[in-house]
């Protein structure tokens, strides 16, 4: 299986970096988005999910025969079902209702055991009832291996070998500042630990969406996948954050939107929370000159959330309309100095 795995390895990135121009405040300012939705199974999952697996092969925590099981809003899951398949292992993914249809279409394809939570947990989200669910299995099912993404340090670890590197030597010098959105946080702790040495001038931001409390947010109810959680970020802490930002589904959306009709580049939800806080952070310092977003997934997954005016609606958000990225971003809040 390990040499299985380093085949794997070869398959992922590296991903694209392209600059757009954005108008903000007035001005037009270009952004760097890496665009990890060209990464293999669509995401920047596809590295987490090998770096989870790797250790737990190297540690000699799965065996042959043994079946992985994952908690996942959907990008992971897809990665890990890739992974399980190339490997000949069997997955189960545990997910909740938030989780696209396109996602769970493509889980199904990959062969995976899908178990779906209902119940939304106390914080109005559903990871600590997937968790649940996770503890239940592994106590029915002793071959089912947790990859644990929530606690694995593997988790950080491969996105400081992979990530962080990766986009640095993408980059015509040190950038001013790195957004990224957060969950378990896994991906940013990582790329922010290898730019903490190799760039430390470069300011790390974190973006959150409202009703996370993935790095010190207020619990609430929360509409999309893959960013925000509902229990603390086991990774981040103030000295590898700069700042945090919170932004909502309507910026989230706009930024989507911005993103596609100026550049034709379809970025995921997660992706447009990033750039309106990047967006707001670029509004603070006219002098910043070079920017990046990681940009986790693509588009296509949001066609029925971010893109859709009537799932905005049924939320209770109006539709970003026009050229207003103010409005948009009238729920964006900066939490400056936060390390
Ligand atoms: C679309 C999307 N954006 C951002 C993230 C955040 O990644 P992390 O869990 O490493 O914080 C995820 C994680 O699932 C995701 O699916």
């Amino acid at each position: 299986m390990q040499e299985r795995l380093r085949h794997f390895r070869a398959l992922l990135g590296p991903t694209p970096v392209t600059p757009v121009t954005l108008d903000v405040g007035g001005r037009p300012r270009t952004v760097h988005l890496k665009l990890e939705g060209h990464n293999l199974a669509g995401s920047v999952k596809a590295r987490t999910a090998y770096g989870l697996v790797r250790g737990l092969l190297e540690s000699g925590r799965l065996r042959p025969g043994d079946r992985l099981l994952e908690s996942t809003s959907g990008n992971l899951g897809i990665a890990l079902a890739m992974l399980a398949r190339y490997l000949q292992m069997g997955f189960t993914a545990v997910v909740d209702p938030l989780v696209a249809p396109e996602s769970l279409r493509r889980l199904s394809e990959l062969g995976a055991e899908v178990v779906t939570v209902t119940e939304r947990d106390a914080s109005g989200g559903y990871l600590l009832s997937r968790l649940d669910r996770v503890a239940q299995l592994l106590e029915e099912n002793p071959r089912y291996v947790w990859t644990n993404q929530y606690g694995s340090p593997d988790n950080p670890a491969v996105h400081r070998e992979l990530t962080g590197p990766e986009l640095l030597g993408q980059l015509p010098k040190a950038p001013d500042a790195v957004f990224a959105a957060i969950s378990t946080g896994g991906t940013f702790a990582g790329v922010s630990r290898y730019f903490r040495e190799h760039s430390p001038t470069t300011e790390m931001v974190a973006v959150d969406i409202e009703g996370s409390v993935a790095f010190r947010g207020r619990p609430g109810r929360r509409h999309l996948s893959g960013i925000g959680a509902s229990r603390p970020s086991a990774f981040l802490d103030d000295s590898l954050v700069d700042h945090l930002q919170v932004a909502d589904i309507r910026g989230a959306a706009h930024y989507c939107r911005v993103v596609l009709r100026e550049a034709g580049l379809h970025i995921g939800a997660s992706a447009g929370a990033v750039l309106a806080g990047c967006a707001r952070y670029l509004e603070e310092r006219p002098e910043a000159e070079l920017v990046v977003c990681l940009c986790a997934d693509g588009g296509e997954k949001y066609a029925g959330t971010v893109y859709n005016d009537h799932w905005l609606r049924s939320i209770g958000v109006t539709p970003p309309g026009g050229d207003a990225p103010d409005s948009a971003l009238s729920g964006t809040a900066i939490l400056s100095g936060v390390g």
